[in-house]
């Protein structure tokens, strides 16, 4: 009976709370007793433990006993990040209610209202919820207001919580039973589950999360992916409770997880429908859309010798996540590495620390660069994943690149600085709202490359730490770009050219060759650094010629402490990459990445 169903998940900014709730909602409803109770059980990868943040979405079936009822509430569990928008919205398309959790010191923050109307979007039930109410600046009335000019919700049905102490949950209970209506379907249908998420067990091969729309699915019974038609026996499937529970059938309304020997998590697409084979009559569900990557860089083992051992790291992630991407390429500077693609920049900075924490591996990392379009002078359009591949500025007909829509939460005090800094990165505005006495949103559609660049750290640090930002795709526009290259006594160093605006090129350009002139050592001959756009040279810097002698310091016959010396500058020498007959070290390199 789906009548004592309730599908939900809960949304909120990152730190409002969302995993601290998740646990009293687990130890209210008996689902895990206080001894087990490990904080922030949902949060299961070290790695979220780390940061403490929620990448992947899980999904838990609570029972729950209200007088003589017993309810099943199903709690799906969201990634809060905006890289991850498509996970959220397929987790959201598999719930009735969301519970938006506001913290009641820090009020509406960007991620709040983004993840909002996502579900407003998805026709859900919102339950808004003020958590943190025990601390001793709350306002719980003001973001109540907040919440009103922003979301529309009514001040009067917020339910107040603290998540920490367990105030107001039993009540927050009540609510989620009386406003989140049931789930419809019919247990009796032809199967239709849509796949929400997916993990690997190292020894049950990939577990498969779904929500059953219609119909019912059993152990045993042969099941088809509709987009790739693969067809599969259900070896097992069950609830997550919060540990696996196996059980004979799961039918509409119903949220759990599938076993059936898939040996590749690639084989199981989030947003995919499942049906039984032969069962020909059940459509696919709407909206499966393949991942974005949008942002991409380059990483290259410090050390030549560890590149079998980094695409054996590079594999195993991918393994995990399906949703990065990776291929060989090959620098003249750097040597061999993979071009990787991933969602966003947070999705990229945890890859990049997964790979540091699981192989032990020195790396040295490309500025990460945006997905561009260019219409070239045939009418074709072309995409591309890194700086040096576009095209010489003869063969451009069209640049384009992509926009993201900006909301930008900040307290009133801020907004002059943020809107400068908005208008510097190109920003367009579309919106200046009042949320509360004392915060404003607005909202900015802004090129993602100059998101990418280093847009949050500023808005950061110009509001000093108050200002919150969030963003989401809107499309490409054509812009007046350029690549910029960065030559070495004539010689392209593949793996500095970037992609930039023309009205920047000369500062950035300028900037660049004067920072590697700094880290080139003088050589025997002069080493010109040049910036050009095509074959146009737009900076210039000379290293003087001179070679470094080494041993210039030990005066008389200590002929072993001089070999110590060379020897040491031979060790130096391998680390070299060598432009033409120019060589260039790898610290040189990396400073010039770290900020160009
Ligand atoms: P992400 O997973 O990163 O999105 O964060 P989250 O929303 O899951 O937040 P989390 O549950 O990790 O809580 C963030 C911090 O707030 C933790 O240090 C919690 O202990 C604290 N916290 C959560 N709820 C309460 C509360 O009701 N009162 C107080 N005082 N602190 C709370």
């Amino acid at each position: 009976m789906t009548t004592h169903i309730r599908n939900f998940c809960i949304i909120a900014h990152i730190d409002h709370g969302k995993s601290t709730l998740a646990d009293r909602l687990l130890e209210h409803t008996g689902t895990v007793t206080r001894r087990e109770m490990k904080d922030q059980l949902l949060d299961d990868l070290d790695l979220e433990r780390q940061r403490g943040i929620t990448i992947k979405a899980r999904a838990v079936a609570m029972t729950f006993k209200r007088g003589n009822d017993t309810y099943q509430l199903n709690l799906i569990d969201t990634p809060g990040h905006v890289d991850f928008q498509y996970e959220v919205s397929r987790a959201l398309a598999c719930c009735e209610g969301a519970l938006l959790l506001v913290d009641a010191f820090q009020g509406v923050e960007a991620q709040t209202v983004a993840n909002a109307y996502a579900a407003i979007e998805h026709d859900l039930t919102i339950v808004p919820v003020i958590n943190k109410i025990d601390l001793v600046h709350a306002r719980p009335d003001e973001v109540a207001e907040e919440m009103m000019n922003s979301l529309g919700t009514d001040p009067e049905e917020c339910v107040r919580v603290s998540a920490k102490t367990g105030i107001g949950i039993d009540g927050l209970l009540d609510a989620i039973i009386e406003q989140i209506p049931p789930p419809s379907g019919d247990p009796d249908a032809v199967l239709q589950a849509m796949v929400f998420d997916s993990n690997y067990d190292d020894y049950r091969g990939a577990i498969t999360y779904v929500r059953i729309m219609q119909g019912t699915v059993r152990k045993g019974q042969k099941i088809q992916f509709a987009r790739t038609g693969q067809s599969h026996e259900v070896v097992e499937l069950g609830q997550f409770v919060p540990h696996r529970q196996g059980c004979e059938e799961l039918s509409a309304g119903q949220v759990g997880y599938l076993i059936c020997n898939i040996k590749s998590l690639g084989d199981v697409h989030i947003g995919d429908t499942v049906t039984i084979l032969g069962d020909k009559a059940a459509p696919a569900l709407p909206g499966y859309a393949r991942p974005k990557r949008m942002v991409y860089c380059g990483l290259f083992p410090s050390d030549g010798q560890d590149f079998s051992e980094l695409r054996d790291a590079l594999e195993r992630l991918s393994v995990n996540d399906p949703s990065f991407e990776f291929e060989p390429e090959t620098s003249d500077a750097l040597g061999f590495g993979f071009r990787c693609g991933f969602l966003g920049l947070l999705h990229m900075e945890i890859i990049q620390q997964r790979l540091e924490n699981e192989a032990d591996i020195d790396l040295v990392q490309t500025a990460p660069n945006v997905t561009y379009e260019i219409v070239d002078k045939r009418g074709e359009t072309v995409t591309i994943h890194k700086p040096q591949d576009v095209p010489d500025p003869g063969d451009i007909e069209e640049f384009r690149q992509p926009i993201v829509r900006c909301s930008i939460i900040v307290p009133n005090e801020y907004i002059g600085a943020v809107m400068k800094l908005c208008q510097e990165r190109r920003g367009i505005q579309r919106a200046h709202e009042v949320l509360g006495a004392n915060r404003t949103m607005l909202t900015y559609h802004i090129p993602l490359a100059e998101v990418v660049y280093d847009l949050h750290d500023k808005i950061k640090s110009c509001t000093k730490g108050y200002g919150t930002l969030d963003y989401e795709m809107v499309g490409f526009e054509a812009a007046d770009l350029c690549r910029l290259d960065i030559m070495v006594n004539g010689n392209r160093v593949d793996a500095l050219a970037i992609v930039c605006h023309k009205a920047d090129a000369d500062r950035r350009g300028r900037a660049v060759a004067k920072k590697l002139k700094a880290e080139i050592a003088q050589h025997m001959f002069e080493v010109a650094v040049q910036a050009a756009i095509g074959s146009r040279v737009i900076a210039r810097e000379t290293v003087r010629a001179m070679r470094k002698n080494v041993t210039a310091k030990c005066y008389g016959g200590d002929i072993s402490r001089k070999r110590k010396l060379l020897q040491k500058q031979k060790e130096g020498k391998k680390r070299m990459k060598a432009i033409g007959s120019v060589e260039i070290s790898q610290k040189a390199f990396m400073a010039v990445l770290s900020d160009s």
